[in-house]
């Protein structure tokens, strides 16, 4: 897919704005707090409805402002489609397309995005939320069912934390976490399986070739190339049962998918614990560009991709080796504080952004 143009209305520091993008590359450049990442943001926002750094509205909205826009045509299979998003203080997001309003989760369904950023670190050195949070996003833009079961496990989960605080009978709620719980650990496990896979190249090209690897670590005691959902289950219905007690005198669910985390080792070591910033950034650029090949074929359409900020912290080589598979994508974005590399100067079309203000250069 591609996003063709946008025009952007008192959103972060854009006051009004309309832009064209061209296909291929397109390098936003320019000093720090210039906008660089407020109009990627924009960008992205416009294909899914949220930011792709999971702030809310309220921090989008440009100070002083009352209401921020952002609409723009996107095309898929050269398809041209009118999307707009808006949102007034106070009030709801809106969304359209083609004028016809929508729920949030259509723009989800119909168009496909992926973001690799400074943030993204946080999945190799940060808490296991940050590796759910990370599955969840990208599993549910590779599979509707998944995103249904998510939600609904998570208010099975929800409803049973209250009733443990209120000293109810909690296990009224067990037999829907089990199923949910087990469906998402299942297809969690799959996902990874196939993310190692994709993401294990990427990350030896880049780093010419330091060792990456991946497994998921589900709180299920269960073996995670299990792919048999009566065994899941099983284990679950007696993990319950062994936890019944813990969970009444912790007045929490401790048992289920909720607890999951993924266990990634960068060149032998754990990567949360010995890693360096440049292999975070390496390892989450190599997850992310794998996660866009398994959403192109998955989805049968190329997502947009939205790269903020990676070179930041990786040596010469990791940076050309990058930019060398750059040609493959449909259209992707990216920003950089400093001239881009070479490569870029010529085979990209660049735009030069100072205090929200954008010039196309090239
Ligand atoms: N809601 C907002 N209203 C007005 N200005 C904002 C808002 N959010 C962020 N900014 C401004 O945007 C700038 C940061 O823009 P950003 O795109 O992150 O910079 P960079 O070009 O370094 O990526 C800061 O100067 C900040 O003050
Ligand atoms: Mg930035």
């Amino acid at each position: 897919m591609q996003v063709r143009s946008v025009t952007i209305t008192s959103f972060r520091n854009f006051e009004a704005l309309t832009q064209q993008f061209a296909p291929g590359v397109n390098v936003f450049f320019g000093a720090n707090g210039s906008g660089k990442t407020n109009l990627l943001e924009a960008i992205y926002a416009l294909c899914l409805g949220r930011s792709q750094r999971g702030v809310a509205d309220t921090v989008l909205l440009r100070d002083g402002a009352e209401v921020y826009r952002l609409a723009g045509e996107l095309t898929t299979d050269s398809r041209s489609t009118h999307v707009a998003v808006a949102y007034q203080k106070g009030g709801r997001r809106k969304i359209t397309i083609d004028e016809v309003p929508v729920r949030p989760a259509e723009l989800f369904e119909r168009f496909c995005a992926v973001a690799a950023g400074p943030e993204d670190s946080a999945i190799l050195s940060g808490a296991p939320s940050q590796r759910r949070l990370f599955l969840d996003l990208h599993l549910s833009q590779h599979s509707q069912t998944y995103l249904k079961e998510l939600v609904a496990y998570q208010r099975a989960l929800a409803q049973k934390n209250a009733a443990l605080k209120g000293r109810m009978d909690a296990s009224l709620f067990d037999d829907q976490l089990i199923d949910y719980g087990s469906a998402i650990t299942l297809r969690r496990a799959a996902f990874v399986r196939e993310l190692r896979e994709a993401s294990r190249p990427y990350y030896r090209d880049i780093s010419q070739g330091e060792a990456f690897d991946m497994q998921y670590s589900p709180e299920l005691e269960t073996d995670p190339e299990c792919d048999d959902i009566a065994i899941i289950k099983a284990a679950f219905v007696e993990q319950l049962e062994r936890n019944r007690d813990r969970e009444m005198y912790q007045k929490t669910a401790v048992v289920g998918p909720h607890r999951d985390d993924l266990a990634i080792s960068i060149a032998g070591f754990p990567a949360r614990t010995h890693g360096s910033q440049g292999q975070w950034r390496t390892a989450a650029v190599a997850l992310k560009l794998a996660i866009y090949r398994m959403l192109t074929d998955k989805r049968r359409m190329a997502p947009l991709l939205v790269l903020d900020e990676i070179f930041a912290e990786l040596d010469d080589y990791r940076t050309s080796a990058l930019i060398s598979g750059f040609s493959g994508f449909e259209q992707l974005f990216l920003t950089t504080a400093v001239e881009p590399p070479e490569p870029l100067r010529t085979n990209a079309t660049r735009f030069k952004i100072t205090a929200g203000r954008v010039e196309r250069i090239g």
